[in-house]
């Protein structure tokens, strides 16, 4: 007879593979995976276990979790696809960065707060570890001249305390669009329509205004949607805004040409959340699974 663990890992892939849209893919993520989800309560009963059924549970216990999670991730590519098919084409930088990218050339001066050793992991030979992916968007740009329409997932990285909702790495994708007549509203069309389809038609999305030195008018994304378990709430999910024309500039004098003259291209540049995103969707409690080296989640982001 199978154990009632296998059970439920058949039950749970089968569900997966039936589900149609991305709403059943939902249900199922939360009824199998979330905090109160059937695998959550296998983990709990764990604790009152013999000696001997432990090890075996608890095997099958990680061999149901990889089984379920390797399936929804093998479906949840799906915030990379929506800006593919928006005609975004990827692109990437390296995770160990020096200043300039990271700082300097993104309008980010010496005394930035963001800069101080508090913040940032520095390496002994100056160099550090990226604290955003906005590092990408001067990359591309320094690769090749407008009109430029690319995204950029990756890990990033920040000394802060950690717990449940806060790690020292953590994912974003990072988004760039120059063209000769980019607007706010291409910028809040464009995110408008990815939290639609990633959350659902109903889903509100609210622009607030911030600051951030390299974007300039710079917003703050929050998304609330019926679909969401934390449903009434306005959760912040991104940051974004208009390029700054010093950014432009630093690529051009990196280049050694005005490739991107700022008097002819404008262009727009987002910052996604995604362990935020994720978290959201999947109803995951805790920030840490996403950093515990499984290779499946870190090969998304690859
Ligand atoms: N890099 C910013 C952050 O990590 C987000 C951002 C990206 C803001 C692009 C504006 C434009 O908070």
């Amino acid at each position: 007879m199978p154990h009632p663990l296998e059970e439920l890992r058949d039950a749970a892939l089968r569900e997966i593979s039936d589900a149609g849209d991305e709403q059943s893919l939902d249900t199922a993520r939360v009824r199998y995976l979330g905090r109160n989800g059937s695998i959550s309560a296998w983990g709990e009963q764990m604790k009152t276990l013999g000696k001997d059924e432990k090890p075996i549970v608890g095997k099958l216990l990680n061999e149901v979790r990889d089984a379920v999670a390797a399936a929804i991730e093998e479906r949840a590519q799906n915030s990379i696809d929506i800006f593919r098919r928006m005609g975004f084409a990827l692109a990437d930088g390296p995770d160990i960065e020096d200043e300039w990218h990271c700082f300097d050339a993104l309008n980010t001066p010496p005394e930035h707060p963001a800069r101080n050793e508090q913040d940032t992991f520095y390496l002994p030979d100056g160099r550090l570890l990226r604290t955003h992916t906005s590092t990408v968007q001067i990359r591309a740009m320094q690769a090749a001249p407008p009109p430029m329409r690319v995204i950029a997932p990756g890990a990033a990285y920040r000394r802060d305390e950690v717990d449940a909702t806060h790690s020292a790495q953590f994912h974003q994708i990072e988004g760039l669009y120059v063209d000769e007549t980019v607007s706010v509203a291409d910028l809040k069309g464009t995110i408008e329509l990815f939290m639609r389809e990633l959350f659902g038609p109903d889903t509100e999305v609210q622009f607030r205004p911030h600051y951030f030195p390299f974007t300039e008018p710079s917003l703050e994304v929050y998304v609330k949607s019926k679909a969401l378990k934390r449903g009434e709430q306005c959760i912040e999910v991104a940051g974004c805004g208009m390029v700054h024309p010093a950014v432009f500039e630093a690529v051009n004098k990196a280049r050694g040409d005005d490739a991107y003259d700022p008097e002819k291209w404008t262009g727009f540049a987002f910052g996604l959340g995604m362990d935020r995103l994720a978290m959201i969707l999947f109803d995951i409690p805790d920030i840490r699974l996403f950093a515990q080296n499984d290779s499946r989640f870190l090969r998304q982001f690859a």
